[in-house]
């Protein structure tokens, strides 16, 4: 396969087989530049990014667990523990937003593709350079107690947590999709 095609072979590695290192800043931002490519009409770049590493993991670990007993007050406490070390398990997480406006052009359904456009384009980019992420939501990704922590307006929306490192093993790839079974060639 071309080179440049190879480097677009994107895979996911689990939460927890990754690692530090995770991009530093300056990696980062490389990866958030490619991000920023992704389409989008109108020119609204209808997305924003959290990047939430080290320590700041721990606060999150909290806002995750506010938000499951607020949810289910009696809940079981070793899953809640559980998901309260989810976001202890990589080094780094970037928060991916979908900030929506109000268009009589641009319907909301465009701005949230382009926003999983620039979601994508972060996993794309940091394989690209040697990192391993994965592109996860789950519960507290829809509830509002944790956008309000995040600092979410109300017309922002979590489209993802990303979380990256680097990936300790690779993960055994299932066989690929066949191409025939998505394509047809309309005559
Ligand atoms: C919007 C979105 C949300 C996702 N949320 C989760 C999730 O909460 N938990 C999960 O295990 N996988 C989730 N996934 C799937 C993984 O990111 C990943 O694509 C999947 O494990 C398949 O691996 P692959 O990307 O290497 O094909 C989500 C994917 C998308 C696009």
């Amino acid at each position: 396969m071309n080179d440049a095609l190879k480097s677009l072979n994107r895979y996911s590695t689990p939460a927890k087989a990754l690692s530090a290192p995770a991009p530093d800043q300056g990696q980062l931002e490389q990866i958030l530049s490619i991000a920023l490519t992704a389409p989008d009409h109108g020119r609204l770049r209808p997305y924003r990014f959290i990047s939430i590493r080290g320590d700041a993991r721990h606060h999150l670990s909290d806002i995750f667990g506010q938000a499951i007993l607020q949810r289910e007050p009696d809940v079981d406490p070793a899953y809640l523990q559980k998901q309260k070390d989810k976001p202890l398990r990589s080094p780094l997480i970037v928060v991916v937003v979908a900030n929506l406006i109000d268009s009589p052009k641009i319907p909301e359904i465009e701005q949230m593709l382009s926003a999983g456009a620039a979601a994508h384009n972060i996993l794309l980019a940091s394989n690209a350079l040697g990192f391993g992420s994965i592109w996860l939501t789950g519960a507290n990704a829809y509830d509002p107690f944790v956008c309000k922590q995040l600092g979410l307006d109300e017309h922002e929306r979590i489209i993802g947590f990303i979380y990256l490192g680097t990936p300790d093993f690779c993960i055994p790839r299932a066989a690929p999709p066949r191409v025939d079974d998505y394509l047809k060639n309309w005559e």
